[in-house]
């Protein structure tokens, strides 16, 4: 029997491979395969959804839903990812109560939080810290200094996420090998390592740095049980990850394939839809928001086979 390590004794899971929060391609069907398989499942923003609501608290509802299909699909531990909110960002504070309030009426023992300063969200740590929830915090523009921030600030564990990362993309260019080694000298509690980790080399990696688990995300869009549509899958098998382009979008930089739309030069100063693409299909009018990883995956498998591929590197 191998030891426990922190993480899987924090979270109750048997290998710390983490399934990251993806805005609509997240789903309980994911969630709950990847904590049966072993690893932990997280529900993020819209998951399980087809629309947009707009509305809060109609938002909020359909999020308390997704965790009891959840918990219908799988008794292992999974979590929840919470947006804190985010200065300058008007819909970040419109959305946060009514989540949290759920979060909390359901149960959810781990949430991780993710924002871009932890101290704007500290009246949500608090609400989550009375409750006795497990608390994972990811900054967005993760440094040596905000790791040290959230430590101070009492979260249990941080991902730490370095510029190869799918989604948005941090505001400080630092790759995953020189933040998570710099990170992980810096604070006691555990780091988790994000950003172009997608096999059992890049895990090695991670851990050689000091890391404690994984968060992947890209490599998790491309399972039997995400909701990415079958378009964007088959568009991330074919890229190359020399083929990938970091575009402005209002909500800022993100690094996608480069379809023929963004050839052709749109897509630059808007905000393209990841729905559109990746959950809907339709390439032509969204994008496809991958990490660096996605020149390196060639299969669609499921979610129970990348965890067992993963758990080698922590055997
Ligand atoms: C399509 C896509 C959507 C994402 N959406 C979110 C999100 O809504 N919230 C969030 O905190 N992170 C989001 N992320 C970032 C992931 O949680 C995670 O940090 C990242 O995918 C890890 O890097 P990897 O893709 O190299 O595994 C997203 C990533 C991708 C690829």
């Amino acid at each position: 029997m191998k030891n426990e390590s922190r993480i899987e004794k924090l979270l109750g899971i048997r290998y710390p491979i983490i399934q990251a929060s993806m805005v609509w391609l997240n789903s309980a069907e994911l969630a709950a395969a990847v904590s049966n398989a072993g690893g932990m499942g997280v529900l993020g923003p819209n998951a399980g959804r087809k629309d947009v609501t707009g509305d809060p608290l109609k938002t909020a509802e359909l999020f308390r839903e997704e965790i009891r299909k959840t918990r219908a699909l799988t008794d292992k531990p999974f979590a929840v990812n919470f947006l804190l909110p985010i200065e300058g960002v008007e819909i970040s504070y419109r959305y946060a109560k009514p989540l949290m309030d759920v979060i909390l009426e359901e149960g959810v023992k781990i949430v991780i939080t993710s924002g871009k300063d932890i101290t704007q969200g500290l009246e949500h740590i608090d609400r989550l810290k009375s409750a006795g929830a497990i608390i994972i915090h990811r900054e967005i523009s993760p440094t040596v200094e905000n790791a040290i921030t959230a430590e101070k600030a009492g979260v249990h564990a941080i991902i730490v996420t370095g510029q190869e990362a799918g989604g948005h993309m941090s505001d400080n260019r630092i790759s995953t090998l020189v933040l998570v080694s710099q990170v992980t000298d810096a604070v006691k509690i555990p780091v988790i390592a994000a950003g172009g980790i997608y096999n059992v080399k890049t895990a090695n990696a991670a851990i050689a740095m000091g890391a404690e688990g994984v968060y992947m995300g890209t490599r998790f869009l491309m399972t039997c049980e995400s909701p990415t549509s079958e378009a964007a899958k088959q568009a991330i098998l074919a890229v190359r990850s020399e083929d990938l382009v970091v575009i402005n979008t209002r909500a800022g930089d993100v690094r996608v394939v480069a379809t023929k739309r963004i050839k052709n030069g749109q897509g630059d100063s808007e905000v393209g839809s990841i729905k559109t693409a990746m959950l809907d299909g339709d390439l032509d009018n969204g994008i496809i928001s991958v990490s660096e990883s996605a020149g390196g995956i060639s299969t669609i498998a499921s979610a129970k086979d990348i965890v067992e591929e993963m758990a080698a590197a922590f055997a």
